[in-house]
């Protein structure tokens, strides 16, 4: 089969595609009785993302069990502020904490590490290469990347706050400062995603989660630019890989962040009303999200009555199928299946 016959992909290329393709951010994890087996033989996080036979089985047993349209590369944002040789540890009932990064000469010392950092990140790829190799055809391999503010905001804080006051302050007032760890994160990430594509990721998501603490001249700076560079770094280099962005609580500039970034697809938190986004956004934009991930842990109609509402919001434009943010550790299995049999059943043509 060939690429153009993946369903995500040509939906993500602005295609109106018969069927509602669909993947679930954090599609692969502890809600799922296989990852927790395989997880509780790999207890530090970070060689578990490192460890190809691993990390390629996590990321295809969603896909087993459920036949999503899409594979997420299972891996973790905060691996570009390792391979910069930043401590790294993830701690139970805490996430991820990190040695931060917040002066000058901290600055200095990642940049120095830029030229190798891709190379450290080479059983990633190698995940790549066998996801890829053992995905049904008509599977489309996503490929990801934290966003500059976000990985940004774990490197300065480090740890994921909740306010982001000292990377908000330093944004505000070290700008100089600020933009040269953002150049650093601008140039890894590129290197980090063109060897992704090239391993065989047929699509890359850039993760922009705490874009919504910014205000909007910030957001313009800070989220809109880094990703435009990104994007444009690697259209230049694989013309035919869609991006889709995800700036998590981007709120009213959204519409900027479309138009802005170059991106294909835009991800949308469930802040977003659906039936704005049909009418806000580029109609030759893909639009992915967007179902509250409450709901899938609640089940029944309050879950069915807000993906239809979904469904029939983006009937006539090109769209994705997802959730507004991760699958949490609670969520039954038996409701993500219900969810994807309701996804599997819907045409297009029957939603007018
Ligand atoms: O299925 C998938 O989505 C694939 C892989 C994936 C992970 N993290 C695995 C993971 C992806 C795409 C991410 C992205 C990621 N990581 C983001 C952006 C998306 C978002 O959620 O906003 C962020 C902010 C991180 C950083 C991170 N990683 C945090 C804050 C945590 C702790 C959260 C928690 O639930 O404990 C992680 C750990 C992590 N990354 C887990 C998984 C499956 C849980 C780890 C475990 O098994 O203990």
């Amino acid at each position: 089969m060939s690429q153009t016959q993946r369903p995500l992909l040509c939906a993500l290329r602005g295609e109106l595609t018969a069927r509602a393709p669909f993947w679930f951010m954090r599609q692969a994890g502890r809600y799922l009785p296989e990852y927790r087996a395989v997880r509780a033989q790999a207890p530090d996080f970070v060689r578990f993302c490192l460890d190809p036979v691993r990390a390629a089985e996590v990321t295809l047993q969603p896909i087993r069990r459920f036949g999503m349209d899409g594979a997420i590369l299972f891996a973790d944002i905060l691996l570009i502020p390792h391979a910069l040789g930043v401590d790294l540890a993830f701690r139970e009932g805490e996430g991820p904490v990190l040695d931060p990064v917040t002066d000058a000469a901290g600055i200095a010392r990642i940049a120095a590490a830029v030229p190798a950092s891709a190379a450290r990140l080479d059983p990633v790829y190698e995940t790549v290469a066998r996801v890829r190799a053992a995905l049904p055809d008509e599977t489309t391999l996503i490929g990801f990347a934290g966003s500059p503010w976000t990985v940004a905001s774990y490197m300065v804080e480090g740890r994921g706050g909740h306010d982001f006051l000292a990377v908000r302050r330093m944004a505000l007032a070290q700008p100089m400062l600020f933009q040269a760890m953002i150049d650093v994160l601008v140039a890894a990430t590129i290197d980090y995603l063109d060897r992704q594509i090239a391993a065989g990721a047929d699509a890359i998501q850039l993760f922009d989660s705490w874009s919504g603490v910014l205000c909007a001249s910030e957001f313009a700076r800070w989220c809109i630019a880094p990703t435009h560079a990104i994007v444009s770094a690697l259209r230049r280099r694989h013309p035919h890989v869609p991006v889709i962005g995800f700036a998590r609580g981007g709120g009213t500039g959204l519409p900027r962040y479309a138009a802005e970034t170059g991106i294909d697809a835009i991800g949308l938190d469930s802040s977003v009303a659906p039936t704005w986004a049909a009418a806000a956004l580029p109609t030759t934009q893909c639009l992915q999200g967007n179902l509250d991930p409450l709901l899938l842990g609640i089940g029944g109609t309050a879950m069915t009555d807000a993906a239809a509402e979904i469904l029939a919001a983006w009937r006539a434009r090109p769209f994705v199928f997802n959730l507004g943010h991760g699958i949490t550790p609670d969520v039954p299995v038996a409701h993500v299946e219900q969810l994807c049999a309701m996804l599997r059943s819907w045409r297009r043509a029957d939603a007018s």
